[in-house]
């Protein structure tokens, strides 16, 4: 595939529209629902405002908007009979979060449009007068819930565009015992209408991301874009530990059912089996101990585990190991244990095509190479996961300044959003390039 450059920008518009990115996150980095931190969670409050924010972005570029039935905000540009090249990221976060994990993407999106755009055609179809001359249209989405914060599940957005949705998960609670099913009506949301968010096979040409990597590699590297390869499969668990309560003053050692220590025992466990395993990666993130007295042995402890693995079979080879090993720990400790999986996504791997045209992208961007742009697969999950299931899915990673993310210090640099943004626009190009 041609490495010539098809965008017809110049440096100093693209560089612009690098700034523009970075200072919409800062714009919205101020929409949370804690005044020291990022927070903002599935079908909130903070939820309603960024989708109004993104509308306004997108109508200012001459999209038709829409919010769909699982609070995804959507803008299309192009030809309305035409289908449908989807660009986007995610806009929710995880608690205490940084500024660009999805946000990113979805801003990109916006200014790849913006280089992408041309006047409409007296009579062609478009919104303000602005369409795009590809063999498709162009839609962003911006996903509603990636992370799963707050009702454990993820992906939740993407699977409802993917038709996926699965009715077991109206029952999911957050930390205030609030449904999906009620949240959902609260936020103005209609929850017998999410089938209407699903798009069909047809409707759409494939489905391209662009993120920060969400680890070192690249940075270590030295290496500004990657060619994403395949997004890691997934498994979420929420565990539970009964022991017994009693008085921590009284109660002898050989008395003791220490829910506390045998989910602590787990919690090592986890470190211990998925660390012997190659590219399996186990987190304990959230430890909760019951009634949580500092007299009081602990009686019951909640955790969560996520496990995630580049292939389906590896990850659910360690699940059951991790099993076992939770049987005997929990055996030796006179202890019960009881799981329910929260969510499960298996690993999808990225088109062929969608990774011929990202390579091609980024070797139109930066300085001629005689090898390959690096390829990476993503320990991280991404909206892909879910739309694997309706289309193509590619992507687009970033370097991402000594791989922190999930944390405030996360960062990516202007020159590096800059690349991406002409990297993702001759992407889009040269998909259109392609007989589809
Ligand atoms: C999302 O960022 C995830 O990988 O959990
Ligand atoms: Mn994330
Ligand atoms: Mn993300």
């Amino acid at each position: 595939m041609s490495s010539a450059s098809l965008l017809r920008a110049a440096p100093d518009v693209i560089a612009a529209a690098a700034r523009r990115v970075m200072a919409r996150c800062e714009e919205l980095a101020r929409v949370s629902a804690d005044a020291a931190s990022i927070e903002r969670v599935y079908l909130s409050p903070e939820h309603a405002r960024v989708n109004r924010l993104a509308a306004e972005w997108m109508r200012e570029l001459g999209m038709r908007t829409w919010q769909d039935a699982a609070g995804n905000q959507v803008g299309r540009i192009g030809d309305p009979a035409a289908p449908a090249l989807m660009l986007g990221s995610h806009l929710d976060t995880v608690l205490d979060a940084g500024r660009y994990d999805g946000i990113a993407g979805v801003l990109m999106a916006l200014e790849v449009v913006r280089l992408l755009r041309v006047p409409a055609g007296d009579g062609e179809p478009g919104v303000d007068g602005w369409t795009v001359r590809l063999p498709f249209a162009i839609e962003v989405v911006a996903f509603s819930d990636e992370e799963g914060t707050r009702f454990g599940k993820a992906l939740l957005g993407s699977s409802a565009v993917a038709g996926t949705w699965n009715d077991a998960w109206w029952d999911l609670t957050d930390a205030d015992g609030v449904s999906l099913r009620r949240a959902f009506l609260e936020f103005g949301l209609d929850p017998a209408r999410i089938g209407e968010a699903a798009r069909r096979p047809d409707e759409l040409v494939g489905y391209l991301e662009a993120h920060i990597e969400q680890g070192p590699e690249l940075d270590r590297a030295g290496e500004p874009l990657a060619v994403v390869s395949s997004i890691a499969s997934a498994r979420r668990f929420q565990l539970v530990v009964e022991g017994e309560a009693r008085h921590a003053g009284g109660t002898p050692y050989d008395m003791r059912r220490d829910a506390l220590l045998g989910a602590s025992e787990a919690a090592l466990a986890v470190e211990r089996i998925c660390s012997a395993e190659h590219h399996i990666v186990g987190t304990v993130g959230r430890f909760e101990a019951f009634p949580g007295a500092v007299n009081v042995i602990p009686g019951e402890v909640q955790f969560s585990l996520d496990l995630r693995g580049e292939f389906d079979g590896e990850r659910d080879r360690v699940w059951d190991a991790l099993a076992r090993e939770l049987d005997e720990i929990m055996g030796r400790r006179a202890l019960r244990w009881r799981s329910r999986e929260v969510h499960s996504a298996p690993a999808v791997f990225c088109a062929p095509l969608l990774r011929e045209v990202v390579a091609g992208g980024i070797r139109a961007t930066l300085p001629p190479r005689s090898d390959a742009p690096p390829v990476i697969f993503s320990r991280a999950g991404h909206d892909g996961m879910a739309l694997g299931a309706v289309t193509d899915v590619g992507m687009l990673f970033l370097r991402n300044p000594d791989g922190v993310s999930h944390h405030p210090d996360e960062s990516v640099s202007a020159g590096d959003v800059a690349h991406g943004i002409r990297a993702l626009a001759e992407a889009v190009l040269l998909r259109g390039t392609e007989r589809i």
